[in-house]
This record gives C-alpha cells, sequence and structure tokens, in this order.
C-alpha cells in the first residue's frame, strides 16, 4: 500500500510531516486533504534523478490534472520539471505561479480557441494535438498570429492497457490519432509540410492505474517505428512522450506500479530501437500524475453515528465523500483508510462501510473495511487522496470543498482555503425580478 513517507506514530500519537494529525482537525476542521510535502518531492526526484544517469536528454512533466494549485506549481518547479495541462485554466494556473512557459505542454481532445491562442502567447513548450480538426485550428491559429507553433501529435497504438475501462486512453477512447486507422500517419504528413507548425514529437498515453510494464516497451516501439517511417518527412529528432499512468496502491487490494529497473529499462530499449531503426536518439519524456500526488495525499474526516442495515451490515458516515473524493463512485476505486490514533488496535476490529454524506445510495467511500470500534468525532484517515480527488470536487448539497494543506517539519501551511457558506454563493445571483425589498429580504 502507499503511504505518506512521513506519516509516523510517535507515543500513540499519528503525526504527517510531523504535524499532529488531531491538531490539523482542530485547527483546520475535517474534512481535510493533508498533502506531504517530502513525498511530493521525493517522488519528483525519483523521476528526475534516475533519468539523469540512465538517459542523455529528458522532460518529466507533472501530469497537473491530478492536483493543481499554486503551491505544487512552485514545488513541481523548484524539482526541475515541466507541466502538462489540459485547459485554458490549469494554465493560468501554472502562469500564475511564474512557472516558465516553456516547461508546459497542453494536452485536450477538444481545446477551445481561446485555449489554443493562450497557449502561443505564452510561448509554451508544445501544443499536442489531439484530432485532425484541432489540427487545422492550430495551423490557421498560428498563421494569423505569425507563429511556428511548436507541436506534438498525440498518436495511439493499438495496444489496450489492462485498467479500469473509464482510465483507458488506448484504442477505444476518444484521445488522439488513432495509427490502426491510418489517422497518425496521415496527421504527420500534415504537421511535417505546415508553415505554421514546428513538429516536435509524438506523444502516447495509454491510461492511466497501469501496472504492466511491457505495454511501455510496446508503445515505444510502435511510435518509434512510426517516426522511422516518416523520418524523410519530419527530418529532425523528436521528443518521444510515453505520457503516465504508473499505478499506485490506494488498498491493500491493488498493486503499485513495479518500478524497480523500469526507466533505465526503457531507457535503454528506447536507445537500442532508435539506434536499430536508424533514428536520432528522442528526447525521451514522461507524463507521471497520480504516482507523485497519490500517495503524498491523505484525507480526514469525522466519523458520524454508526447504522446496521440488512444487507448491507455496519455502515459509519464521515463528514464528506463523493463531493471531496468521487473516485470510489465513479470507478469503485478502493482505499485503505484507519482510525486516527486508534489503527495499531489490533481487536476488537469488525467489518464495516463507510459512506459519504451526501444524498446518493451510490456515495460510499470504502466497502467492507476491518475497523477497531469507533465513536462519533473521532478522526478517519483515507490515505493515497492526493490524485483524482480535490480537482474533481463539487458543492453537491451545498458542502464547501474542504481545505488543503501542506505538511512537511512540523509546519502545515495552507494551499487551498476551505469553502466557507458565503464562498458558495459568491457568483450566484438574484436576478432583479425576483427580489425582495430589502428589509422584507432581511425579515427572513
Ligand atoms: C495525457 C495524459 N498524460 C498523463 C496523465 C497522467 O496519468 P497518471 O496520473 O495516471 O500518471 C494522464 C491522465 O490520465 C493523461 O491523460
Amino acid at each position: 500500500m502507499d503511504l505518506p513517507g512521513s506519516l509516523e506514530k510517535r507515543e500513540g500519537e499519528i503525526f504527517i510531516g510531523g504535524c499532529r494529525v488531531e491538531e490539523l482537525s482542530k485547527e483546520y476542521g475535517t474534512p481535510l486533504l493533508i498533502m506531504d510535502e517530502k513525498t511530493i518531492r521525493e517522488k519528483c526526484r525519483y523521476y528526475q534523478e534516475t533519468m539523469e544517469s540512465n538517459y542523455p536528454e529528458f522532460n518529466i512533466y507533472y501530469a497537473s490534472k491530478a492536483f493543481l494549485n499554486l503551491g505544487i506549481c512552485r514545488i513541481i518547479e523548484e524539482e526541475g520539471m515541466g507541466l502538462d495541462v489540459v485547459s485554458g485554466g490549469e494554465l493560468y494556473t501554472a502562469l500564475s505561479a511564474d512557472f516558465p512557459a516553456d516547461r508546459i505542454i497542453m494536452h485536450g481532445n477538444n481545446k477551445s480557441r481561446r485555449d489554443i491562442i493562450q497557449a502561443i502567447q505564452a510561448g509554451i513548450r508544445a501544443i499536442v494535438i489531439d484530432n485532425e480538426q484541432e489540427l487545422k485550428t492550430v495551423e490557421n491559429i498560428g498563421r494569423a498570429m505569425g507563429s511556428k507553433v511548436p507541436v506534438m501529435l498525440r498518436v495511439v497504438p493499438a495496444l489496450e492497457a489492462i485498467t479500469h475501462p473509464h482510465l483507458q486512453t488506448g484504442m477505444g477512447s476518444k484521445f488522439g490519432f488513432k495509427m490502426h486507422q491510418g489517422q497518425a500517419q496521415k496527421a504527420l504528413k500534415q504537421v511535417a509540410q505546415s508553415d505554421s507548425m514546428e513538429p516536435i514529437g509524438l506523444h502516447c498515453h495509454l491510461g492511466s492505474q497501469i501496472t504492466d510494464v511491457d505495454i511501455y516497451h510496446q508503445a515505444a516501439e510502435e511510435v518509434l517505428k512510426l517516426a522511422a517511417q516518416y523520418r524523410n518527412v519530419w527530418k529532425k529528432e523528436l521528443a518521444l512522450n510515453l505520457g503516465g499512468g504508473f499505478a499506485v496502491a490506494h488498498s491493500a487490494a491493488e498493486e503499485s506500479f513495479p518500478f524497480d529497473r523500469f526507466l533505465p529499462g526503457l531507457a535503454n530499449r528506447v536507445t537500442q530501437l532508435s539506434r536499430d531503426l536508424d533514428l536520432p536518439q528522442p528526447v525521451l519524456e514522461f507524463e507521471p500524475g497520480r504516482s507523485i500526488a497519490a500517495p503524498a495525499g491523505m484525507t480526514i474526516y469525522s466519523l458520524g453515528a454508526s447504522k446496521e442495515v440488512d444487507g448491507l451490515g455496519t455502515l459509519i458516515p464521515v463528514d464528506g465523500g463523493m463531493s471531496d473524493n468521487i473516485r470510489p463512485t465513479l470507478y469503485d476505486a478502493s482505499y485503505y483508510a484507519f482510525v486516527v490514533n486508534k489503527e495499531a488496535q489490533e481487536r476488537p476490529r469488525s467489518k464495516v462501510t463507510i459512506t459519504g454524506r451526501l444524498c446518493e445510495s451510490g456515495d460510499i467511500l470504502i466497502r467492507d473495511i476491518e475497523l477497531p470500534q469507533s465513536k462519533p468525532g473521532e478522526l478517519l484517515a483515507v490515505t493515497c487522496t492526493g490524485a483524482y480527488t480535490y480537482p474533481m470536487a463539487s458543492n453537491y448539497n451545498g458542502l464547501p470543498r474542504p481545505g488543503v494543506v501542506l505538511v512537511n517539519n512540523g509546519r502545515a501551511s495552507t494551499l487551498i482555503k476551505g469553502e466557507t457558506y458565503e464562498d458558495l454563493l459568491q457568483r450566484q445571483e438574484i436576478p432583479a425580478h425576483l427580489q425582495k425589498e430589502k428589509d422584507q429580504y432581511m425579515a427572513l
């Protein structure tokens, strides 16, 4: 199971990043997403340092979609990495944190004209083109702006990663130019011949939560073969971006990606393939998201009163749920959890189901987990929640989105303030014809 590196027990109490979890709950309230800075940095360094010792030219982009905010941008920049963004909003966040534009690439299967113009104006490293229509749009916008737009093509080899169908981005998904349908080959020629686009590489992302190492080797081979086929058209060194997707173990039922020797092995393979195919050695790129952010995160909730339900067993609600973590509802994601300061208590334990507090029967956070006896008000910590939780949070049922704190060396700093009820209404207006007289309104 992947846990934050700084999670520890001192004299019967749980600490993360040197901060007492119970104290964090008092200061910031619950639910609260706690991010361990040490874990984020260690994960980034793993990618950077392993590539540094195994491959001449490389780029690691953190996949912002996993978890993005101004503070995370600063950490990623300090670690020397790039960012992959999928919208003008993510780009705006990165630029607002003074993230260097030339380390950013932009994805998306339906980028707006505004996204594209914003990306070109900012001078990002590359727009990753997803489809034929977008190729034309980028070409036209580039021409109108008098720019030679650096682009990569998102190509899709006929490879299907074993993962949840919602996390697959291979053959049958909405993303990219399919190689087996000849779309990638056609796009390659168009880009190479364009006067307003500068091809810098080929991109391929197979999906998320993948544990199979071989599929990355196969993808490298397929994409480099495609590059070799068109070497006379592109005529220069290209980047080979193999995306992200490296699995983490959110619970004991899941496996982490077998990182041992993965990057060195793949680096060797790409070197060998480029030799065999007589291609210049590509710049090798990856876009990990989950494997950096997920293990760093731990969400704490306050437990509510339990309820026995025929057929479902003992249900214990928490003060959040699908509004702060929709993954279990969206694709049956599983999690590990423990009752704070009671986690070592082996017996008595009983099987319970942790539900959320939202008005949906599907709002179940963890099914059938063994926990020690707990009382309402005690804290439940759910681990490995740093990725694809907060970015998908909502205000369903009028729940304010929780706060996010960054912990390190005994210091807790706000990354994102928890929302208030006032925040819920901040962008709402009562149309003039529905307004009440002021005093009538105030009397309510
Ligand atoms: C294009 C692209 N790159 C990178 C990622 C990051 O994947 P992960 O968070 O599984 O590493 C994603 C996520 O789906 C993606 O769509």
